[in-house]
């Protein structure tokens, strides 16, 4: 990601209509699944500015609380936000990790800036550090054709399908237990707003991520677009297409 992107992150993301949307359906997925009345143990991989985390923290209240991002940038914002977090350094791709047995491992746009193959075998060290029953949460962006400007400036290695993303947790050993496309009825909306810049991709050295909040109403209309949307996808649906891909995968429990 480019550097001003983490400013941009840190600024927008309590707010951002596309990150409270995330955050509400990864609420209401955490809160179907059954975790350990004591000693539960939480990673962030690639935690970005910190956000989730501390949302982690709200939502779950663990013992333990780790994050680890590959940008100095990104963690010393993360720290800000997440205090009592466990945040270092580390890069999904040659990882160092430090010991643990996680409960949860929650990894949000990463791979997308990683892209499969390079994080294959750090993705296998990290999910070998889930306990039995487990769980691996994934949200990734979609469909290569969908690649723009904003893709550019966060460095986007990888979109990905459903079918793809099962592939993949499943070569890890986890079995899926939800797999969605996200943003399904505001895909038109994101195919209209990013059309130039998809149509000319590749071409703009100077480019620079969508995120930017919007009029207050707007930001609003979209988050309630969002939140029906969870409603769903909370109650098992499937959405047929979308611009992310969610998955809530786990470890078989022996
Ligand atoms: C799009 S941001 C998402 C941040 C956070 N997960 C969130 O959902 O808000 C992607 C993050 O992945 C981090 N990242 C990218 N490649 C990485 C790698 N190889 N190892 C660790 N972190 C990486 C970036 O520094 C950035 O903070």
């Amino acid at each position: 990601m480019k550097l001003a992107e983490y400013e941009i992150m840190s600024a927008v993301e309590d707010e951002h209509w596309w990150y409270v949307g995330l955050r509400d359906l990864l609420a209401r997925l955490l809160r179907q699944r059954e975790w350990p009345a004591s000693g539960l143990s939480v990673l962030d991989a690639g935690c970005g500015t910190g956000a989730n985390l501390r949302f982690l923290q709200q939502q779950l209240k663990p013992d333990t609380l780790c994050g680890f991002d590959f940008s100095p940038s990104a963690i010393e914002r993360a720290q800000q936000k997440a205090p009592e977090a466990e945040i270092y350094e580390c890069d999904l791709r040659q990882p160092q990790f430090r010991d643990g047995d996680f409960d949860l491992i929650l990894s949000c746009d990463v791979l997308t800036e990683t892209g499969l193959e390079a994080a294959r075998d750090g993705m296998h060290q990290l999910t070998a550090c889930l306990r039995p029953g487990g769980w691996l949460v994934l949200n990734l962006a979609a469909y290569e054709w969908l690649r723009s400007n904003h893709d550019q400036a966060v460095n986007t290695v990888q979109r990905f399908t459903c079918r793809t993303v099962r592939e993949f947790v499943e070569s890890l050993g986890l079995e899926s237990r939800v797999l969605s496309y996200r943003m399904f009825p505001l895909l038109p909306a994101v195919v209209l707003a990013r059309l130039p810049s998809m149509l000319r991709r590749g071409s703009s050295a100077s480019a620079q991520s969508d995120l930017s909040i919007p009029a207050a109403p707007v930001n609003t209309f979209l988050k309630r677009a969002l939140f029906a949307e969870n409603f769903l996808i909370e109650r098992g649906w499937g959405l047929p297409c979308g611009s992310s891909v969610i998955c809530v995968a786990q470890r078989p429990a022996s």
